[in-house]
C-alpha cells in the first residue's frame, strides 16, 4: 500500500510538477501571444517607428526608406523592368523602344516637332530623371517647366522663388531646361519622384505639391463642367466658396489617391512662353481641352499653338499622356476606383497592410490590383482586358492611316495649286484630327481607363482625318467649294422615357 502511496505521491507531485510547468508555459504562451497580438495591433494602428526624422527638405528616399523600409522596397523595384503586351517598354534594358519607328505614322504627325525626333516607351519612376536628361529632344530648346514632373523639384522652386514655392514655379519656365536642370544637381535634391512628393512628411498623409495641378484643379473647380470623379469638387461648388478649391484641404482621401498621379499623368503645355499650364478650366474631356486650348491666347496675343506641321503648316495641339483625363471619364473612376487601387493596391507585411510602392501595370499583379473587387479568375480579367486594348490598337491603327492620308491629300493639293484659303478647312481639320489621335496615342492604358470614352475620341479621330482629306481633295476643284466642317450631330432633346405612358400606373 505504502508503496502504491508513495508511488501515488510521487506521482502526483509529478503531475502537480508537470501541471504547475504546463500552466506556466500556457501562461507565458499566452503573455506572449497577448503581447504580440498588442504589438501587431500597435503597428498596424502605427505601422512605422521613426528612426530618423524627415522634413521638407529630405527629397533622398533612402533617408525616408530609414523609417518606412516596405515602402522604399517596393519604390526601388521600380528600376526593374516590366513588360505586357501593351504596357512597360518594349526594346532593350538599357533603353526602351522608340515609337515613332513601331507607328512611323506618329512620325508623320510630329513633324516639325522635337516628338518627330526621340519618342520612347515610358518605363519605372526610378528612371525618370535620367531618361528625360538622355532624350535627343533636348537638341531643341525646352524649358526648365519639364523638371516638375521629372525630379523632386520643390525645394529648388522654394529657392527659385525666396521661399515661395509657387513664386518660384512661375520663374521657372523661363530658365532653359539645362540651366534650371544644373540648379537641381547643385542643390542635392536631383532624384526622381520621392516621398517627399506625395507625403507630408508630418504625418505622412497624402498630399499634393505640384503646382502645375494645384492651379489646374483649381480651375476645373471654378468651372461649371461636370466632375463625377471628384465628388468633393461637387461639394465645394455648393459650399460658399469663401477660398479656392484646395485639393489638400478640400479632397477626400480617396480622391488623394489618384490627385497624388494627377500631378504628371496629365495633358499640359510645357515650353518657353509661359508657365507649365494644365488645360483643364472647360473640363476634363478630350473636348473640353480642345476648346480650351482653341481659346487660349499666348501673352504675346497669338493663337495658342504647340506646333506647325513641317509638311502642311497646320497648326497643331501636342497630346501628352492624358491618363488622369481619361480615367476621369470611365467606369472605374465613377464607383470611386482610384488610381492607387490598381497600381499601388494593398499587399501584406508581415502583419501590416502596406500600399505596394512598386508603380507598374496592374496586369501583373490582377490578384491583388484586381481581384479584390471583381470575382473573375485571372485569365478571364486578362482577357477582358485584352478584348478592350485589342480594339482600342485597331481603331488606334486606321486612325493613323487615316491622318497620313490627310496629310498626303493636303501635299498633293499644294503641288496642283491649291491656295492658302482654300486649304484652310483641311487644316483645321487636321488639328481637330491629330489632337483626338494624339490623345489616345499618348494616353497609356491602350484604351483600357475609359473604353467608350476611347472609342469615341478615335471614330471622332477617323472621321475629321477623313473629312480632311476630302477637303483637300476639293480644294482644287474649281467648280466646287470646299466642303464645310461638321461636327458631331445636335443630341437630340433630353431623352423621353422609354415605357409609353398609358403603360405606366
Ligand atoms: C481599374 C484599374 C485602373 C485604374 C483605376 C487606373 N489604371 Fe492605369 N492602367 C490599368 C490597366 C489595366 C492598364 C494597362 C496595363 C497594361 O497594358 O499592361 C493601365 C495602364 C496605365 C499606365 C501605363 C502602364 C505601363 O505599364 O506602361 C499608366 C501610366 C497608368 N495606367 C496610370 C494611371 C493613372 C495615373 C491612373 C489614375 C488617374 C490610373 N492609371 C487608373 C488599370 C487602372
Ligand atoms: C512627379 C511626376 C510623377 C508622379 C507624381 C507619378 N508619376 Fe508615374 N511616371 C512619371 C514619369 C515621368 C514616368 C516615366 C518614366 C520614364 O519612362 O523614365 C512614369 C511612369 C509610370 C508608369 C510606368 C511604369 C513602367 O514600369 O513602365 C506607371 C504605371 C505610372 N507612372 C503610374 C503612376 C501612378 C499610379 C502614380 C500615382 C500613384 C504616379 N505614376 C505618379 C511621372 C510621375
Ligand atoms: C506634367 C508632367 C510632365 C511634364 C511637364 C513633362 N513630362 Fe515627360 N513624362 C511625364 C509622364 C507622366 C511620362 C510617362 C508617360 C509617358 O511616357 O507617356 C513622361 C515621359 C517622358 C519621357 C520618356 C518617354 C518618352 O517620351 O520618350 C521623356 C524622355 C520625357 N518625358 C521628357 C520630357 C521633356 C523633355 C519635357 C519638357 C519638354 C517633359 N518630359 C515634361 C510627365 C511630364
Ligand atoms: C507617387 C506618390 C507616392 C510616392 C512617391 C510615395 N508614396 Fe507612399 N503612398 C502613396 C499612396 C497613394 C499611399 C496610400 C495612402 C492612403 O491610402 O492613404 C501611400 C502610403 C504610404 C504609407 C502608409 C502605409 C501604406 O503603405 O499604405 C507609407 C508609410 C508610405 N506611403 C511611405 C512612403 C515612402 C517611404 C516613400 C518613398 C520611398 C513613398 N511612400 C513614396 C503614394 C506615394
Ligand atoms: C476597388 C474596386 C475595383 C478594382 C480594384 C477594379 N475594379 Fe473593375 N470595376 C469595378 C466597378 C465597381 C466596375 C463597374 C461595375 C458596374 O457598375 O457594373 C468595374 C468595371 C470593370 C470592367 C467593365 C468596364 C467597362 O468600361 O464597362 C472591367 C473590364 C473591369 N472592371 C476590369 C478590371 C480590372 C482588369 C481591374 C484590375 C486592373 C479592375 N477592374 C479593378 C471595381 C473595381
Amino acid at each position: 500500500m505504502a508503496d502504491l502511496e508513495g508511488k501515488h505521491w510521487i506521482n502526483s507531485r509529478l503531475v502537480f510538477g508537470v501541471l504547475i510547468a504546463a500552466v506556466t508555459a500556457v501562461t507565458v504562451g499566452v503573455t506572449a501571444l497577448l503581447m504580440n497580438i498588442a504589438e501587431r495591433k500597435a503597428e498596424v494602428r502605427q505601422p512605422f517607428v521613426r528612426v530618423v526624422d524627415v522634413t521638407e527638405d529630405d527629397t533622398d528616399p533612402a533617408k525616408w526608406g530609414k523609417n518606412w523600409p516596405a515602402q522604399y522596397d517596393g519604390y526601388k523595384r521600380t528600376a526593374l523592368r516590366t513588360a505586357t503586351r501593351f504596357g512597360g517598354h518594349a526594346g532593350s534594358e538599357a533603353l526602351p523602344e522608340e515609337k515613332i519607328e513601331r507607328d512611323p505614322w506618329l512620325e508623320r504627325m510630329f513633324r516639325g516637332y522635337a516628338f518627330s525626333i526621340d519618342y520612347r516607351d515610358r518605363r519605372g519612376h526610378a528612371y525618370m530623371l535620367t531618361d528625360q536628361e538622355a532624350t535627343k529632344r533636348l537638341t531643341k530648346p525646352q524649358s526648365g517647366s519639364c523638371l516638375h514632373c521629372h525630379a523632386s523639384i520643390m525645394p529648388v522652386y522654394r529657392e527659385l522663388g525666396g521661399g515661395d514655392a509657387m513664386a518660384g514655379f512661375e520663374k521657372s519656365f523661363e530658365l532653359t531646361y539645362q540651366d534650371l536642370n544644373a540648379k537641381l544637381h547643385e542643390s542635392g535634391h536631383a532624384h526622381p519622384v520621392s516621398c517627399v512628393d506625395c507625403h507630408s512628411p508630418a504625418d505622412m498623409s497624402l498630399r499634393v505639391t505640384r503646382p502645375g495641378f494645384l492651379r489646374g484643379i483649381q480651375a476645373l473647380a471654378a468651372s461649371t463642367a461636370p466632375v463625377p470623379a471628384v465628388p468633393s469638387i461637387a461639394i465645394w461648388r455648393e459650399g460658399k466658396r469663401a477660398a479656392p478649391y484646395d485639393p489638400n484641404v478640400d479632397a477626400t482621401r480617396n480622391e488623394m489617391r489618384s490627385f497624388v498621379c494627377g500631378q504628371c499623368h496629365v495633358e499640359y503645355y510645357c515650353a518657353t512662353k509661359m508657365p507649365l499650364t494644365f488645360p483643364w478650366g472647360k473640363g476634363l474631356t478630350a473636348t473640353d481641352i480642345e476648346a480650351y486650348w482653341d481659346e487660349k491666347d499666348f501673352p504675346d496675343g497669338k493663337d495658342f499653338v504647340d506646333y506647325n506641321h513641317a509638311e502642311t503648316g497646320a497648326p497643331v495641339l501636342k497630346a501628352q499622356h492624358p491618363e488622369f483625363e481619361l480615367w476621369s471619364q470611365g467606369i472605374h473612376a465613377r464607383n470611386g476606383v482610384s488610381c492607387s487601387d490598381c497600381h499601388m493596391p494593398y499587399m501584406r507585411e508581415g502583419a501590416a497592410k502596406v500600399s505596394d510602392h512598386w508603380v507598374r501595370s496592374p496586369l501583373l499583379n490582377v490578384n491583388r490590383s484586381c481581384q479584390t473587387c471583381h470575382r473573375a479568375n485571372e485569365q478571364e480579367l486578362l482577357a477582358r482586358v485584352d478584348v478592350i486594348q485589342q480594339r482600342n490598337y485597331e481603331l488606334l491603327q486606321r486612325g493613323g492611316a487615316a491622318i497620313v492620308g490627310l496629310i498626303d491629300s493636303v501635299l498633293a493639293a499644294k503641288a496642283a495649286g491649291a491656295s492658302p484659303q482654300a486649304l484652310e478647312p483641311a487644316l483645321r481639320l487636321q488639328r481637330r484630327a491629330q489632337w483626338r489621335l494624339d490623345f489616345i496615342a499618348a494616353e497609356n492604358s491602350m484604351g483600357f481607363h475609359a473604353p467608350q470614352e476611347a472609342a469615341k475620341i478615335l471614330a471622332e479621330a477617323i472621321d475629321y482625318a477623313r473629312q480632311g482629306e476630302l477637303a483637300a481633295l476639293s480644294s482644287t476643284l474649281p467648280a466646287r467649294a470646299a466642303v464645310p466642317p461638321s461636327g458631331a450631330p445636335a443630341a437630340p432633346a433630353k431623352p423621353g422615357p422609354t415605357v409609353p405612358a398609358a403603360q405606366k400606373n
